[in-house]
């Protein structure tokens, strides 16, 4: 079940966009077009999904209407294509979409989720390759959940799950976040290609507030450090500990937790 693809205005993201009622993950859907040159910048969404992916092997769950659940199939250039850096894009996005709908400051949890007032309100899944021309995609999947109460996320057993209508109180159409969420992808990507990564470090650091503070840092290797996190750029991120200073790529690190 499906609209005809809709060609908007838009430079880069969404200025083709096809909205679906229902299908299994619109991530899914997204990877059917990777063989596609022109595809770069397509967004599917849905209205709900019926086998909804989450990371590491979770499933997300929606509300049929309820959530913003978009998927954007890019093929980004080669000084822009590294996880960290579209990681980063996506969230950023998200957060700047969340500024124009609520009061409080969207905080970005390493590496992608964004929370309102401590609940999580939006995940994103990242699924990258290269197509079977050899060029480098990347599909950024978002699950952004705006009118589900909090009845929806005690009965699903979400207890840190949150949309915009119970961190706001206000019922919001989920079009309408929709459609602010891909401006703000495909404002950000011209930016983003035009300038370089560097458009991206100021926001990226400013929204996980964690620069400068305790942190405790998970790397995908297994090791745990404790110290300060004393430098945050796509080229290095650094953390100061009790017996010396540990440098890595952000593609290193599963995970931080502030301390304090
Ligand atoms: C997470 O676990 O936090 C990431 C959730 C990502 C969910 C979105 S909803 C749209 C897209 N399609 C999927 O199947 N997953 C992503």
């Amino acid at each position: 079940m499906e609209q005809a693809a809709q060609y908007s205005s838009r430079t880069w993201v969404g200025k083709q966009h096809l909205h679906l009622v229902e299908t299994d993950s619109t991530n899914n859907r997204a990877l059917e077009y990777i063989h596609q040159p022109d595809a770069h910048g397509l967004v599917i969404s849905a209205e709900t999904q019926t086998s909804g992916r989450g990371q590491y092997g979770r499933t997300w769950q929606d509300g049929t209407g309820q959530a913003v659940l978009l998927s954007v199939l890019l093929y980004p250039s080669q000084i822009i294509q590294r996880a960290s850096i579209m990681t980063a894009y996506g969230a950023i996005a998200v957060a700047q979409t969340l500024e124009h709908f609520v009061n409080e400051k969207p905080l970005i949890k390493w590496p992608n989720d964004v929370l309102v007032n401590g609940k999580k309100v939006c995940g994103i899944l990242l699924e990258g390759g290269t197509t079977p021309h050899q060029v480098p995609y990347v599909v950024i999947g978002i699950g952004l959940n705006v009118r589900q109460t909090q009845a929806y996320f005690d009965a699903a057993g979400l207890p840190q799950g949150g949309s915009l209508q119970t961190v706001t109180g206000k019922e919001l159409k989920t079009s309408d976040v929709r459609d602010c969420l891909i401006d703000q992808l495909d404002r950000l990507y011209g930016e983003l290609q035009a300038r370089g990564p560097c458009v991206l470090e100021e926001k990226w650091v400013e929204y996980t507030q964690l620069s400068g503070r305790q942190v405790q840092v998970v790397l995908h290797r297994g090791d745990i450090l404790v110290g300060i996190l004393h430098q945050q750029q796509f080229g290095q991120i650094v953390v100061r500990h009790p017996t010396g200073m540990w440098h890595g790529a952000p593609e290193e690190i599963r995970n931080i937790f502030l301390i304090r």
